[in-house]
């Protein structure tokens, strides 16, 4: 179903066109800022007003007599405001029926585009020689998020998990894997399992000896040359690697499979192809026997031009290399209109290279956006990147224990009668729900204090507030008093049923406007305000008590808003309970 806003931007527009004989005029039309003025606002008559140099308000007023001729059953009244604004109220009846047929189709509650594109998503994407930890977390929740969002409005979703699974670090951890399987125990799944110590473990014997740093830079080369031997211990660290993976998303409840995946090593025998063709477009700088790439666009802080390193002087390819092949790949085999990366901040850079590059040497198409999807970084209490008190970095996994672990806690606090086995159940949910989140709620771009007070509250913007309502609205529904009542919305009259049956019919809105610009906090806030106007409804107007018309209407209206915010929920990748 077309959005209210669509139609409003569409219809005011339209008449703003008009009446100024200007084409292609914009209504910009937002949500009332105060429920006063009205449900919406249109604030593009300014801007005409001034090219025309007119008055806003006449020009308001002419539109405003345009749009009443017109009579769009939509639109209750206008009224022009301020300097030349168009306050909008909507008709109750109109409302009333979209409202009607959300309750007996829920999943029109959102619209699909009617433009749909091809869109990879790029996220989580760790570096396989390690354990994923915090620094992973936020790409990883918030690309899930875009992805349940993109693909819900109707969106052609390809993830992609860029794993990094190549380089001198394998070499690394090959040749510390063959000297562990020549001593006494070649236990390597044991060895494996904590892949953190692993790592740990081969760098320090990479740092103190030699000989194992040699045999670590000879281990690189016989991998990329195919050596059997090398690429099958190779490949038993990168299983063990992905199944440490596997199981964070599948705790975090996050959509990624096997099948998304898109390993750095998949370019390799693309990456000479990508040298020749940056060559042929004569990109290709030598400079200290390395091919490099200088684009004037990208100046250092000392004023010199900042090179993109290609291929070193010894013939190894970088980050950027294989960068520049999966964009080929999404470009021209993929032939996605939009590749988005969900990438931590600090690689700004980065992709401004690489997509510069891309778009000079034509490997990237014509029609694809190529978009850094930046996030900051996650602080500690201390306003310093998070670690643990000894100063290492956190675990992914423990992380996320510790966060079941408290919320079990908060839990038993808040209902210590609770069966235990539920407890637990509701403290896993809660749990990871609060982690994820507090990241999601946060502009993505700011850095954010990571902070378990905050986001195991049940006040304030945070997953158990949400949740917590969420189980409060459907309580109410399982009343023996709201059992059988008809699905239809016959009453608007006071004014909290009204400002939240408006709120309930803006998700889409909400949407559209993430799938835009994938922020989405603009979808927690909108959450937030749709649990407040709730709470202030269920406060003012009686519902089981009321005579059997209204409580029924009222019935209605709180079961439309329990599954707006369970859909609201789900498109964050956070699941609901009936109990907590
Ligand atoms: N593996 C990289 C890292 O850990 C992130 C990869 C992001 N995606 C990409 N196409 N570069 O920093």
């Amino acid at each position: 179903m077309t959005t209210i806003k669509s139609i409003l931007n569409e219809q005011v527009g339209n008449a703003l066109c008009r009446v100024s004989s200007i084409e292609q005029c914009k209504a910009n039309v937002i949500t009332a800022s105060r429920p006063e003025f009205g449900d919406y606002q249109a604030n593009g008559i300014m801007k005409v007003a001034k090219r025309l140099k007119q008055s806003p308000r006449e020009l308001a007023a002419a539109v405003v007599t345009f749009l009443e001729k017109k009579n769009i059953s939509l639109v209750e009244s206008y009224e022009i405001a301020g300097p030349g604004f168009i306050n909008i109220r909507l008709n109750n009846s109109e409302l009333i029926s979209r409202a009607n047929v959300f309750l007996n189709n829920p999943e029109l509650l959102v619209s699909k585009t009617s433009y749909p594109k091809t869109i990879v998503v790029d996220y989580s994407s760790p570096n396989l020689a390690k354990e994923m930890h915090v620094g992973h977390l936020r790409g990883t929740i918030i690309g899930d998020s875009l992805v349940r969002i993109l693909e819900r409005s109707g969106h052609n979703i390809i993830r992609q998990n860029h794993v990094g699974d190549w380089g001198t670090q394998f070499g690394m951890l090959i040749a510390y894997l063959q000297e562990i399987q020549k001593s006494k125990e070649n236990n390597l799944p044991r060895q494996l399992l904590d892949l953190e110590h692993f790592y740990r473990a081969a760098k320090s014997r990479f740092d103190s000896d030699k000989n194992f740093a040699d045999e670590s830079r000879r281990s690189v080369v016989k991998l990329q040359s195919g050596d059997t031997e090398s690429n099958k211990l190779w490949a038993q660290f990168i299983e063990e690697s992905l199944s440490h993976c596997d199981a964070i998303y599948d705790k975090l409840n996050v959509t990624l499979k096997r099948e998304d995946l898109d390993a750095e090593s998949r370019y390799n025998n693309q990456l000479s192809e990508v040298v020749r063709i940056l060559e042929q477009k004569n990109l290709i700088t030598i400079s200290d026997e390395a091919k490099v790439i200088f684009l004037p666009n990208f100046v250092g802080k000392d004023g010199n031009i900042l090179p993109v390193i290609i291929q070193k002087s010894d013939g190894g390819y970088l980050y950027s290399t294989t960068d520049l092949a999966a964009i080929k790949f999404r470009s021209a085999e993929l032939k996605a209109d939009r590749s988005l990366y969900v990438v931590d901040a600090r690689q700004s850079l980065h992709f401004d290279q690489v997509f510069s590059v891309a778009k000079a040497a034509g490997i990237a198409s014509k029609k694809i956006s190529l978009e850094h999807i930046a996030y900051g970084t996650m602080m500690g209490n201390d306003g310093k990147p998070f670690k643990t008190r000894s100063g290492d970095i956190v675990k992914l996994t423990e992380l996320l224990d510790e966060a079941i672990k408290r919320a079990y806690e908060l839990v038993t606090a808040k209902n210590p009668a609770l069966d235990k086995e539920l407890r637990k159940v509701i403290a896993e949910k809660v749990g990871i729900a609060s982690v994820k989140y507090a990241d999601l709620s946060k502009n993505r771009t700011s850095d954010y204090i990571f902070e378990w007070s905050t986001m195991l509250s049940f006040e304030g913007n945070t997953a158990p507030y949400l949740m917590y309502a969420y189980a409060r609205i459907k309580s109410i529904l399982k009343k023996p008093e709201a059992q059988n009542f008809t699905a239809n919305i016959s009453s608007l009259n006071e004014i909290e049923e009204r400002l939240l049956l408006v709120k309930i019919l803006q998700l889409s809105e909400v949407i559209q406007i993430v799938a835009e610009d994938c922020y989405p906090n603009q979808l927690c806030n909108y959450l937030y305000e749709l649990a407040g106007l709730f709470m202030k409804f269920y406060e003012a107007c009686p519902i089981l008590k009321s005579e059997e018309r209204i409580r029924n209407s009222r019935l209605a209206l709180v079961s439309l808003t329990a599954e707006t915010l369970n859909q609201g929920l789900d498109l964050l990748g956070i699941e609901t309970l009936e109990q907590m």
